[in-house]
Order: structure tokens, then C-alpha cells, then sequence
């Protein structure tokens, strides 16, 4: 036999007895996103490398680490993303949805990033993406993370905190990166070599170092907050302000400067003391600049996006009772003549019974046989035709949960009877 071949690392299977938690909680996040009236669009899984590089920023671990980048047969370089904001953006550019307008999108799908794998953190994983285009005030900022507060809540979960900081404006961002390079460069002989090599180019991301060591001297660097310009600061203020009429609690994190480097202004995340090392559940923040700088008309923008695999995990730990099955029905058929009679029968139940699962037993076998089929499909009754019920026009109903004796019924009654049993 030759080698199996095994999947790829980080990119795992999601299986079909763990799909109906995903289905549950994707019902969950669409119905809520339709209530606050987001439209859902798709974009594709590649792009050109340029627009990741340009958007999400050269120096980021993102783009300069994880990126699975390829070159097309024309020797195009091309990614896979490794989130979605960026090609949203440059498909609303493309689409002309932006100017004059306001737009509210959401999105769901694959992202990939070439990280080291462990719990809660995947090569492949999948986001539910946020995203609003055109409003310029602290209102949007709020109703996202009321949004997301409603997911939480509609999920049982209790263990998720909001955390939020401000970065300002590219100018308050300015003065704010001359002195955290004066900062870390008095600090040089402390800061190790990613650090180093950031230290010219995209200061801040050295806040975003997880390197312990450094934790110390990144606690004391200046932070954004006391460099935000008049503006971001109202800002800043009202929505504060908004989420305390609300109630939601939140905790300012100065340290908060997210990943991405196309942050301005509002940056949020929830994170959980329930997933170990990987706590951010979901994470966002305004882009004002961004599709200008993509070459679209300056137009703000804010959205986030919830990590799915961190968000079942929790999901799973609840032990979720909400995961209605449809009635399931198994038809039991033996001999040449039922099995024929059983696919014509499983047809007619399709037809009206769209909201059951309708099962035929396909490949034969005896009757203790498909009774054990249908029991390990989790039937709740069971429809068998044999000799007799061909003989006699009928169909036997069995009730797999109860175990009652099973009942006769006349073949051209079961439509009508066989709610009785479901
Ligand atoms: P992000 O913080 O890079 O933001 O990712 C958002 C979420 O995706 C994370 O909080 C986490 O739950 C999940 N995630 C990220 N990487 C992994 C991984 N390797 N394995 C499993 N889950 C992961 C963004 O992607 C921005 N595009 C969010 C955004 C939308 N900002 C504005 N609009």
C-alpha cells in the first residue's frame, strides 16, 4: 500500500459530529448581524501580495513572517489572505460602494497565516468579519461593540472582556513614534533582535512584542493615549461615554495596539481567561485612512473580527443544549420488492416532510441489521416494510426512543399518521 497522505499541519478537519456547534453558533452570528442590518459579502481567498503588504504593513509578523505567498503561472505574486478587511476594502474600491455612501458588511470565511500551531491557534482558521464604511463618529464604534456583546450574551458566555485603547491620528501617531524611538533607543541594549529591526521603521510594534523580557520596558514606553490629538480624543470620550450608558464594562488598555498596522484612532478587543495563551476571541478598531490610502475616496471605517475555532472552543465548554436536530426517520426495508416501495416512500416523505431528516436503509442487509443501522443514525422512528407489509398494503411504525410495540398502519394513511410519532 502506498503512504497515506496526511493533512496539512495546522490546517485542520472540522468534522461532522463537531459541524452542528459551528452551524449553532454561524445561525446565531447571522441572525444577529441581519438585526443590526449588515449585508454579507464574499470575497475571494487570494490576492495580490501587494494589498496585504501595503494594508496590513511590512513589518507586522503578519506580512513578514506568516504570509503563504506564491507566484502565479504569469509570475504574479499572490497571497492567501490572511484576514479580510484588506480585500473587502479593495473590492468596495473596485465596486464603487464607498463614496457618498454608507455601507455595513459582514463576511465569513477561511484565513490564512503561517504561525506556530497550538490550541487555539490554526494555519487555517476562520473569522466572522465586521466591517462599516462612512460613519465618521463614536456611535458606530459603540453599536459594533454592542453587537458583539449581543453575540456573546445570545452564546451564554460570561467570560469574555472588553478592552479598548485609542491610537489617534497618522499626525498624533507621529509625534507619538518619535518618542517611543527616543524611548527604546535609550534603551537599546535591553531590546532583542525583532525589536531592533523595528525599531526604525514601526516603533510601535515593538509594544506588540510577547518576548517576556521585554515587558517591563514596554509597561513604562509612552503611550498613544497621551499623544491623541483634540479630536481623537472627543472621540474617545464619547464613545466611553456611550458604552457606559450601555453598561458595558471595559477596562482601558494603553498596551492596546493591535496587530495590524492600519489602526487609527478606537482599537478594541475581547479576550477570555478560558483559552490559555490564545485569550483574543475577537479584535478590531477604526481604519480611517485606508481606503484612501488604497486609492478610493477618503471615507472612515471601523469593524473587528471574531477568531471562530476560540469561539467554539468556549462554546464547547458550556456544553450548549441549544442544538435542535430535525426528527429523523430510518426506513427499514427488506427484500427486493419493500426496497423499491422504501425509496418511493423515503421520495413522498421528502416532499412533505421538508424539516425531518429522511434516512433509506441503501445497501441491504436483514432486519436486525438496519434496526441497528437506524439506531446508531439516532432515528426517532423507524418505517419498515417486509413481506408482510407488501402483502397486506401496510407500513410498520416503530418509535426508536420509547420502544413501544410497533404499529401497522395503512400505506395510503402514513402521511397523515406519522406526525403522531415525531
Ligand atoms: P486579528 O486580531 O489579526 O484581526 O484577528 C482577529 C481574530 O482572529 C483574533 O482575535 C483571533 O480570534 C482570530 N485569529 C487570528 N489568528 C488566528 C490563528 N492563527 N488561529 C486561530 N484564530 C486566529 C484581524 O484579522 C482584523 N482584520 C480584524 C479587523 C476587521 N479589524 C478591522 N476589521
Amino acid at each position: 500500500m502506498s503512504d497515506q497522505i496526511k493533512s496539512v499541519r495546522g490546517m485542520p478537519v472540522i468534522l461532522p459530529q463537531d459541524i452542528k456547534k459551528w452551524q449553532f453558533v454561524e445561525a446565531t452570528a447571522r441572525s444577529l448581524l441581519q438585526l443590526y442590518s449588515y449585508n454579507e459579502i464574499r470575497t475571494p481567498v487570494v490576492e495580490k501580495s501587494e494589498l496585504f503588504q501595503r494594508t496590513i504593513g511590512q513589518e507586522t509578523d503578519i506580512v513578514a513572517k506568516e504570509m503563504y505567498t506564491f507566484q502565479d503561472r504569469k509570475e504574479q505574486s499572490l497571497s492567501l489572505r490572511p484576514e479580510a478587511t484588506a480585500g473587502i476594502v479593495r473590492a468596495g474600491i473596485e465596486a464603487g460602494l464607498f463614496y457618498n455612501q454608507s455601507q455595513k458588511f459582514w463576511s465569513i470565511g477561511p484565513m490564512y497565516r503561517y504561525e506556530r500551531p497550538q490550541k487555539g491557534r490554526y494555519r487555517q482558521f476562520h473569522q466572522i468579519n465586521i466591517e462599516a464604511y462612512g460613519f465618521p463618529g463614536p456611535d458606530i464604534d459603540a453599536e459594533i461593540i454592542l453587537l458583539t456583546t449581543r453575540i456573546w450574551k445570545a452564546l451564554n458566555l460570561n467570560s469574555l472582556k472588553l478592552e479598548i485603547n485609542s491610537l489617534g491620528t497618522p499626525k498624533s501617531r507621529h509625534i507619538h513614534r518619535k518618542e517611543l524611538q527616543d524611548y527604546f533607543n535609550s534603551h537599546k541594549e535591553d531590546l532583542d533582535a525583532d525589536s531592533l529591526r523595528r525599531l526604525d521603521h514601526n516603533p510601535m510594534r515593538i509594544l506588540d512584542s510577547k518576548n517576556p523580557d521585554l515587558q517591563d520596558l514596554i509597561e513604562s514606553a509612552p503611550k498613544t493615549i497621551d499623544f491623541l490629538d483634540q479630536a481623537s480624543s472627543e472621540h474617545f470620550q464619547a464613545l466611553e461615554a456611550i458604552l457606559q450608558e450601555h453598561a458595558i464594562e471595559y477596562t482601558l488598555n494603553t498596551r492596546l495596539v493591535r496587530g495590524l498596522d492600519y489602526y487609527t484612532r478606537t482599537v478594541f478587543e475581547w479576550t477570555t481567561d478560558q483559552l490559555g495563551a490564545q485569550a483574543t476571541v475577537c479584535g478590531g478598531g477604526r481604519y480611517d485612512e485606508l481606503i484612501s490610502e488604497l486609492g478610493g475616496q477618503a471615507t472612515p471605517a471601523i469593524g473587528c473580527a471574531i477568531g471562530l475555532e476560540r469561539l467554539i472552543e468556549l462554546v464547547d465548554l458550556l456544553d450548549q443544549n441549544q442544538q435542535n436536530d430535525p426528527p429523523k426517520i430510518y426506513i427499514v426495508a427488506v427484500g427486493a420488492q419493500a426496497e423499491g416501495q422504501g425509496l418511493i416512500l423515503a421520495e413522498e416523505l421528502r416532499d412533505t416532510y421538508s424539516n425531518c431528516s429522511i434516512e433509506m436503509n441503501l445497501g441491504g442487509g436483514s432486519f436486525k441489521q438496519q434496526f441497528k443501522r437506524a439506531d446508531k443514525t439516532g432515528a426517532d422512528i423507524a418505517l419498515i416494510i417486509g413481506e408482510d407489509e407488501i402483502a397486506n398494503n401496510t407500513i410498520s411504525i416503530k418509535s426508536m426512543q420509547s420502544g413501544e410495540q410497533q404499529k401497522s398502519v395503512k400505506r395510503k394513511d402514513l402521511l397523515d399518521r406519522i406526525n403522531q410519532f415525531l
